[in-house]
């Protein structure tokens, strides 16, 4: 059986939710606190045993690459200045075992192109896909972790899938399913966007996929569809007639860093975790609830 080594980040979106924050930045690195969040995304894929990230990147191409790059100067001055917790921070973005690729998507053609571009340097291997602007905070159990877990018992596709208030359906990828054990069921079709009417369920698709091989041969035949764009979730429908393709119910609490209300819930909820802040932060939020009545 094939582990797991691979790891796909589309993080070529035009990311028009968030203009003007994301004119000359990629979303992904909008920060949640003071990590932005293609880190949280790169540490799962880490913790997960993933030592190859591909970053499919668009027309902001530098930001990230540069995050995950060595800083010279910047490692230098705060050497200068004795400022060693910051060095430490600075130096281990990255495990040192960790291989960064970076592939440009020439056009936003959508998410089934930014991964259809990985498909050379993933070759012929099973792989992760995780979408950075959904923040998973699962403690120490990583969502991905959680999914790598189930492919090594069923040795095919996993889509990380939520229950999403039914009125939100047509914002997501829809699955119709049948459940094979807690937290799991086997996918038997799968709806970009649907109406809210026409929804076969309340079963999201979110930004968590371990995809076989397959897909990529399927990728390259998938048509534009929703939103005139080239969707993974179109390829996934052809895949899951050829495989089984499992969602999996994962156990943490994601954030949908992609929306402006999402993204201030997790820096609220990031911030009221974290060492430095967490007590300030919560007396100041008590204040300013009491003030507001
Ligand atoms: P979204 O559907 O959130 O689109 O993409 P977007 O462009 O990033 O944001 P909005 O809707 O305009 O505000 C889902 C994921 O797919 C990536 C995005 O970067 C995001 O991680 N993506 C999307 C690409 O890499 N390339 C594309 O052509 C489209």
């Amino acid at each position: 059986m094939k582990t797991i080594r691979k790891a796909v980040f589309p993080v070529a979106g035009l990311g028009t939710r968030f203009l003007p924050a994301t004119k000359a930045n990629p979303k992904e690195m909008l920060p949640i606190v003071d990590k932005p969040l293609i880190q949280f995304a790169a540490e799962e894929a880490v913790a997960a045993g993933i030592d190859v990230l591909i970053f499919i990147i668009g027309r902001n191409k530098s930001s990230i690459p540069d995050h995950f790059d060595k800083a010279f100067e910047l490692e230098a001055k705060l050497e200068a200045s004795s400022n060693h917790e910051m060095l430490k921070i600075v130096r281990n973005i990255l495990p040192s075992h960790i291989d960064c690729i970076y592939i440009r998507q020439s056009e936003a053609l959508g998410l089934g192109h930014a991964v259809l571009c990985a498909q050379s340097v993933v070759g012929d291997e099973p792989f992760a896909v995780l979408l950075a602007d959904d923040l998973i905070d699962a403690d120490e159990s990583h969502c991905l972790s959680q999914m790598v877990n189930i492919y090594s018992q069923h040795h095919c596709s996993v889509l990380g899938i939520e229950q999403v208030p039914h009125e939100t359906v047509n914002r997501y990828g829809i699955i119709d399913s049948s459940p094979i054990a807690e937290n799991l069921s086997k996918v038997n079709a799968i709806v970009e966007k649907p109406a809210v009417e026409k929804a076969p369920s309340n079963l999201a698709v979110v930004g968590r996929y371990i995809l076989t091989p397959r897909i990529f041969r399927l990728l390259e035949k998938t048509e534009r569809g929703a939103g005139n764009e080239i969707q993974l979730t179109d390829a996934i429908a052809k895949l899951l007639q050829e495989e089984t393709v499992l969602g999996y119910e994962f156990d943490g609490k994601r954030f949908d860093c992609g929306s402006k209300s999402g993204y201030l819930k997790a820096t609220v909820e990031f911030a009221l975790q974290h060492p430095e802040l967490k007590q300030e932060f919560q007396e100041y939020l008590y204040d300013l609830v009491r003030k507001q009545g």
